[in-house]
């Protein structure tokens, strides 16, 4: 703890503006690479900061200064819909510069292509660089070479911090809480970064998690993630608070893993005749891309209990945050002016 307080200047929905302190004292964020890199006093400071910048979304005139003049790099070296789109909009609705730099398809081979694309990016002064890649542990690579902010937006197999982050923050919107919320995530958990970092991110601020997933598709040494294991679907929905779906990710598969995509749409997948054993409360949550009729009908996707959809958008506020915290934190610049 630096012990030290942000104060930040900000505009409530009506205009006028004030002065909050909801992330004051925690440890000032460097970069965002890992959630195990995270305390519970940062992820809480992301998650208010989030709250207050998502008005700014309900704005007609949706942009505020605080990051003018600062230049963000989107480097997207593997596919991305919605993470690609928020990180772009994000930095936009802060007033930086964006430049979206896809290196997909490059033949140089990827440690050297990766050195090489930091040292462009520093000799063209950068101030913080947004990295998606295929290769777990990219990241930190590029740290080595770049002494600037960096936002993990997944890498490999290994993390995918921002999309626990907006996850955490539609749990919190909705359930109110996070401590002490049963949260189920089923599907293809060994392939799947976004199940590493749920995880450790809801398990870090007090959640209980409990998995479940055909055997072939739950990571060696799943006992060491220190969470419950079920294998039966039916018998867990009943106690959760939130089902959590992950995709089946067919391009990570290299053998078969499941015997057919219809078997394990009826083994594994949900439907409606299973959303009718969760408690009326409940909500369903999936990252996207969706593959409707395998891990999730469309009737499910499409109902009201499940929140994908405002998950894409709390993911633009909650990468706002993300952004301000680690280009703007620890100084007065303006939130919401
Ligand atoms: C996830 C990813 O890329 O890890 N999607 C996302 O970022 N919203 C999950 C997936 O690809 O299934």
């Amino acid at each position: 703890m630096s012990g030290t307080t942000n104060t930040t200047n900000t505009t409530n929905t009506t205009g006028t503006t004030g002065t909050t302190t909801a992330t004051a004292g925690h440890r000032p964020l460097r970069d965002l690479i890992s959630v195990e890199d995270l305390d519970v006093e940062q992820v809480t400071a992301i998650l208010d900061t989030a709250e207050r910048l998502a008005e700014i979304a309900a704005r007609p005139i949706k942009k505020v200064p605080t990051l003018r003049g600062r230049t963000v790099c989107n480097l997207f070296m593997e596919d991305s819909t919605r993470t690609r789109i928020s990180f772009d909009i994000a930095a936009k609705r802060l007033s930086a510069d964006v430049i979206n730099f896809s290196a997909k398809g490059s033949s140089v081979s990827k440690g050297e292509s990766l050195k090489d694309t930091a040292l462009t990016l520093k000799a063209l002064g950068v101030d913080a660089v947004v990295v998606r890649s295929a290769s777990s542990g990219a990241p930190i690579q590029l740290k080595r070479y770049l002494d600037v902010p960096i936002l993990n937006a997944g890498d490999g197999w290994h993390q995918h911090p921002t999309q626990a982050l907006l996850d955490l923050y539609t749990m919190r919107r909705h359930l109110g809480r996070l401590e002490g919320l049963k949260v189920g995530i089923c599907g293809d958990i060994l392939h799947s970064r976004v199940a590493r970092s749920e995880v450790q991110a809801l398990k870090l601020m007090g959640a209980e998690v409990v998995l479940v997933a055909p055997p072939t598709l739950l990571p060696p040494k799943v006992e060491s993630w220190g969470v419950e294991v079920a294998h039966d679907v039916d018998a867990f929905l009943p106690d959760l608070d939130v089902l959590y779906l992950l995709r089946v990710q067919r391009e990570r598969m290299h053998r078969a893993f499941v015997p057919s995509m219809r078997e394990y749409a009826r083994v594994w997948g949900i439907g409606s005749d299973r959303l009718a054993r969760l408690k009326p409360e409940a909500i369903v949550m999936h990252p996207g891309p969706m593959n409707r009729g395998i891990e999730i009908t469309g009737d499910v996707a499409d109902s009201d209990r499940a929140v994908i959809t405002e998950q894409v958008a709390n993911g633009t506020a909650v990468r706002m945050a993300c952004l301000y915290l680690l280009l703007a934190g620890g100084t007065d610049a303006e939130v919401g002016a």
